[in-house]
C-alpha cells in the first residue's frame, strides 16, 4: 500500500471525520460530499500519513477509513477535542463558532448567556487570522468571560461559501449536541465566515496585541521578491541591485536566492530536465518561505519557467505569512540572444545543451505579474525604478528616490 501526505485541507477534513465532527460523514469521497481525498495516480487505497511520515489512517479501496494514530503536532493540541469529549464536558453550555478575534461588542454579547463553548474554527482556509493566532485570542476572550472555555476545531474552507456554510452548521451541531448553538452578531447559525471583520480599535487590549502581532504592516511583513525570466534577460543584475539597495537602506535581513548560486548550492546535481526544474523551483520556495515567514526578505532570480510551479512557491510563501511579489523581466529572446553574455545560446542554437529555456524548453510567460520590465534599452536603474515603484505602491518597499 502506498503512503501518501494529504493536502491541508485533507488532513484538517481526516480530522474531522476520525472525530466524528462531520457525522453522519464518516469517510471521504462519499456522494455529493466535499469532502474529497485526491490518491496520487488513482491508487485506491493508501496509508495517509502527517508531513513528517507519522501514519494517521489507512483509507482502504471500497472508501472506509481507519484511523491508526492521531496527529501529535501543532500548537493548542490540547484543546482539539472531540465532540463526544466536548459533549461529555460541557453539557448545558452555549457553543460559538468563532472564525476572527473576538471584539469588544462581541464578547460583551457573551456575558449573560452563561457558561460558552468558544470553538475556535482554525481549519485551513477558515480564520481571518493564523490558526494559532485565533487560538491565542480567543483564549485572551475567554479570560474575559467569565465561564467560557476554547475548543479548537480545525474546519477547513473548500473554496465555496454554501459548502463552508453547511459543513460549518454540520459540525457545530455535532459538537453542541442538543446545546444551543449561539452565532456572534446576528440570528441563524452562522458560522462566522464572512462576517465582517473589525477593526483594532474594537478589541480589548490584549486581543488587539494579538491581532497586531499576526498581521505586521506590509513594510514589516516578511517579502519574497521572485524576479523571473529568460537566461540572460537581466534578472540576477536586477535583482542584485535591488539587493545592493536594501542593504544600504538598512533595516531588514535580505537573502539572495540567485539561479544559478543556487544551482550551485542548494540544487547541486539537479539537471534542466522538466521534473528537476520544477525541483529546483520548489526548494528555493521553500527556502523564501521560512524567510518570509521570519519577516526577512527573499529575493531569487531563477528562470521559473513554469507557472504552476511559480504558483506554488506563491501558495508556500504566503501560507508562511509572507508576501509574494511577482516580477516578470520579459526582456525578449531576441534580445537575449542577441547579449549571449555565457555564450549559452550559441551552444544551445548548435545543439551543444539540450532543454535550453527559450530554445528547446518552454517559458510560460506570467500572466498576473505584480510588475513587467523589458530591459531592452534600458539602464539597469531605469528598469530597477520600475520595480521600485511597483513595490512602493503596494506598500512593501519604500525605496524609489534611494538610487538616485
Ligand atoms: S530553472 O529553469 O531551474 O529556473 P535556473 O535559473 O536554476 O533555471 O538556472 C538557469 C541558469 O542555468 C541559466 O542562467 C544558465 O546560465 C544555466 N543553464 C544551463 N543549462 C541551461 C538550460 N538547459 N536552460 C536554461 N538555463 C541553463
Amino acid at each position: 500500500m502506498i503512503q501518501h501526505c494529504p493536502t491541508p485541507t485533507e488532513l484538517d477534513d481526516l480530522e474531522l471525520l476520525v472525530s466524528g465532527a462531520y457525522a453522519p460523514i464518516a469517510r471521504f469521497d462519499e456522494p455529493g460530499s466535499a469532502v474529497t481525498l485526491t490518491l496520487p495516480d488513482g491508487a485506491a487505497e493508501a496509508e495517509l500519513v502527517d508531513p513528517e511520515g507519522l501514519p494517521l489512517a489507512r483509507v482502504a479501496a471500497d472508501g472506509s477509513l481507519e484511523p491508526l494514530t492521531h496527529a501529535q503536532y501543532g500548537p493548542f493540541r490540547r484543546l482539539h477535542l472531540t465532540p463526544a469529549q466536548v459533549r461529555e464536558q460541557h453539557a448545558g453550555a452555549t457553543f460559538v463558532p468563532v472564525t476572527d478575534a473576538l471584539t469588544k461588542a462581541e464578547i460583551d454579547e457573551l456575558r449573560g448567556l452563561g457558561r460558552v463553548v468558544l470553538v475556535a474554527l482554525i481549519g485551513t482556509g477558515t480564520p481571518e487570522l493564523s490558526p494559532v493566532a485565533l487560538v491565542r485570542a480567543t483564549l485572551a476572550a475567554a479570560d474575559l468571560l467569565d465561564d467560557a472555555t476554547v475548543v479548537a476545531v480545525p474546519l477547513p474552507s473548500h473554496g465555496d461559501a454554501d459548502v463552508d456554510h453547511a459543513l460549518g452548521a454540520q459540525v457545530l451541531g455535532n459538537y453542541a449536541g442538543p446545546d444551543r448553538v449561539h452565532a456572534l452578531g446576528g440570528p441563524g447559525l452562522a458560522t462566522g465566515v464572512g462576517a465582517p471583520s473589525s477593526t483594532i480599535g474594537g478589541y480589548p487590549e490584549a486581543i488587539a496585541a494579538i491581532v497586531e502581532e499576526d498581521s505586521p504592516e506590509p513594510e514589516d511583513q516578511g517579502l519574497v521578491l521572485f524576479f523571473t525570466g529568460l537566461s540572460g534577460s537581466g534578472k540576477s543584475t536586477l535583482a542584485r541591485a535591488l539587493m545592493d539597495l536594501l542593504l544600504e537602506q538598512g533595516g531588514r535581513s535580505v537573502t539572495s536566492l540567485d539561479g544559478d548560486v543556487v544551482r550551485r548550492h542548494l540544487s547541486a546535481g539537479l539537471t534542466f530536465s522538466k521534473a528537476d526544474r520544477e525541483t529546483n523551483i520548489r526548494r528555493i520556495g521553500w527556502v523564501a518561505a521560512e524567510i518570509a515567514r521570519h519577516g526577512g526578505v527573499a529575493v531569487c532570480s531563477p528562470i521559473a519557467p513554469f507557472a504552476e510551479t511559480r504558483e506554488q512557491v506563491r501558495e508556500m510563501v504566503e501560507a508562511a505569512g509572507g508576501a509574494f511579489f511577482l516580477v516578470h523581466v520579459a526582456t525578449p529572446l531576441e534580445e537575449c540572444e542577441r547579449r549571449d553574455r555565457k555564450g549559452l545560446y550559441a551552444k544551445a542554437r548548435a545543439g551543444e545543451i539540450p532543454e535550453f529555456t527559450g530554445i528547446s524548453s518552454p517559458y510560460e510567460e506570467p500572466d498576473d505579474p505584480a510588475v513587467r520590465v523589458d530591459t531592452t534599452g534600458r539602464s539597469i536603474e531605469d528598469a530597477l525604478h520600475d520595480v521600485l515603484v511597483a513595490l512602493d505602491e503596494a506598500g512593501y518597499l519604500h525605496l524609489v528616490g534611494s538610487h538616485a
